[in-house]
């Protein structure tokens, strides 16, 4: 076949891929040809404007790498990422919602003690006393779950943004195990709102639509238990800025998190702070798979 135009080259396209063993590749590849064919003729995109998108393509793949993943935060950025987590794993009322993985958890954080590891490690900020507990759906507790936690510093940044970070040298970031009544609890900093990385090619087309970039504060949970749905989520700083419109779509009212200021005094470790400081105290919820 041939004297394709316009408007018969996705029949042809879709004719060529007819033979393909696995059924839901050729499903994905049908769909995914057909809407991009379907967009550029709607927009009736020039050569010029497609040569830009392959351009902002290949300056995206070629920024990722190990610890900054571009291709992610494009998916973020446009939504795909929230849409594709909320079609999976929708929640009845009263489970702890998903929510985006986003670009900077590590692969084997440090594992902390479950109960009052500081994982600020001495960093400067406002002190933040945390005690979970994990439960299902009927509120029975779960011991043995992993809970893997990461957060940004005071100033909007991971420790893996640092181009001279080291593994060994991980803050803001750890693994505990919850005990027999399924808590877990730890010491860190306040989260503080921050912007998603925008020095490149993401932070291009977010300037060209004229959107804000940041995310609202948060603390980044990943709980996993043999026989429930692993939870990846956030817990938001009730009220913080930007709640009702993050950069990613990532806020879930399930997630929202009452994070109490005290004054100075006996903190919940038995520590006697001489400054204020915060408690949050947050029950997830786990799916059964
Ligand atoms: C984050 O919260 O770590 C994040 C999520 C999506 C995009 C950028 C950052
Ligand atoms: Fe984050």
């Amino acid at each position: 076949m041939y004297n394709l135009d316009e408007h018969t080259i996705t029949a042809e396209f879709l004719r060529r891929i007819q033979d393909t063993p696995n059924p839901r590749i050729r499903e994905i590849v049908a769909s995914l040809a057909t809407h991009l064919h379907d967009f550029a003729r709607e927009v009736r995109l020039t050569e010029e404007e497609w040569h830009e998108g392959i351009k902002f393509l290949t300056r995206t793949g070629q920024i990722s790498n190990d610890t900054r993943q571009e291709m992610i935060l494009l998916s973020d950025t446009f939504g795909l990422s929230q849409l594709v987590v909320a079609q999976n794993h929708s929640r009845p009322q009263g489970l702890t919602e998903q929510t985006v993985f986003g670009p900077f958890h590590v692969e084997g954080a440090p594992k902390r003690h479950s109960h009052g590891d500081d994982i600020s490690i001495g960093y400067p900020g406002i002190p933040l006393f945390v005690t979970g507990r994990v439960v299902d759906g009927a509120n029975h507790t779960i011991a043995d779950a992993v809970v893997d936690v990461w957060h940004a510093d005071p100033e909007g940044f991971y420790d893996v943004q640092d181009p001279n970070w080291v593994s060994d040298e991980a803050k803001l970031r750890g693994v505990f195990e919850t005990d027999e009544q399924g808590s877990f609890s730890f010491r860190t900093i306040m989260p503080t709102s921050y912007p998603i990385p925008m020095d490149g090619p993401v932070g291009d087309i977010m300037r060209a639509t004229n959107r804000h970039p940041m995310r609202p504060a948060h603390i980044h949970f990943m709980i996993k238990k043999p026989g429930f749905d692993p939870l990846v989520t956030h817990v938001f700083v009730e009220g913080a800025a930007y709640i009702d419109s993050d950069a990613v779509f990532g806020v879930r009212s399930s997630c929202i998190g009452r994070f109490v200021r005290h004054e100075a005094g006996q903190a919940p470790d038995g520590a006697s702070l001489n400054e204020p400081f915060y408690t949050l105290d947050y029950t997830f919820v786990l799916a059964s798979e």
